[in-house]
């Protein structure tokens, strides 16, 4: 017999702001994020932590979505890809309304994506990686993504576009973090 699901209030933040959503505690947050807070940054791919197309950042860290219950994330903070340029925007006291974040930025300028699909993991794992070190090495930024709980998979191979884009973020983001 299925124990029964707790279905209570969860609070936490989502970009900045408080949210409550009332939904069993084993809803996977990615399906809160899509369904209930119209998010449509994080991706559905495989839903088995295998591909990372859901990631999001949990109190800074990358993590997937697809596996992370909504009662794990009760009074946490979580920032999908809507919430990187306020997140930029906070931690440098630049104006929301103007700021890009470096990582979307450098995105738009390399035009990385192909299809797409992968790309919201792609500059979520890019920011957890920047915020940490700034000035990664080649072989680091493989390491971030291709390390953790499994790597990034792109269908499309946009790899090498990625790993120039994270140099273009890199330049902009070292050279505030010295300013
Ligand atoms: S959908 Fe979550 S890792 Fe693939
Ligand atoms: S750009 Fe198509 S899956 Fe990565």
């Amino acid at each position: 017999m299925n124990a029964a699901r707790e279905i209570r209030m969860t609070s936490f933040v989502v970009n900045g702001m408080k949210r409550e959503v009332q939904a069993p505690t084993d809803t996977p947050l990615l399906y809160v994020l899509r369904n209930d807070l119209e998010l449509s940054g994080p991706q559905f791919g495989c839903g088995m932590a295998q591909c990372g197309a859901c990631s999001v950042l949990l109190n800074g860290k990358e993590v997937r979505s697809c596996i992370t219950t909504l009662g794990s994330v009760t009074g946490k903070e979580v920032t999908t890809l809507e919430g990187l340029s306020a997140r930029w925007a906070k931690q440098k006291g630049l104006s929301e309304a103007e700021a890009i974040h470096p990582v979307q930025a450098a995105w738009i300028e390399e035009q990385t994506p192909l299809c797409g699909f992968c790309q919201n993991g792609m500059m979520i794992k890019a920011t957890e990686l920047l915020e940490k070190n700034a000035s990664p090495t080649v072989s680091e930024i493989k390491e971030a993504f291709t390390g953790g709980i499994s790597p990034h998979l792109c269908r499309c191979g946009s790899y090498t576009a990625i790993i120039q884009a994270v140099q273009r973020a890199s330049a902009t983001m070292s050279k505030r973090s010295e300013a």
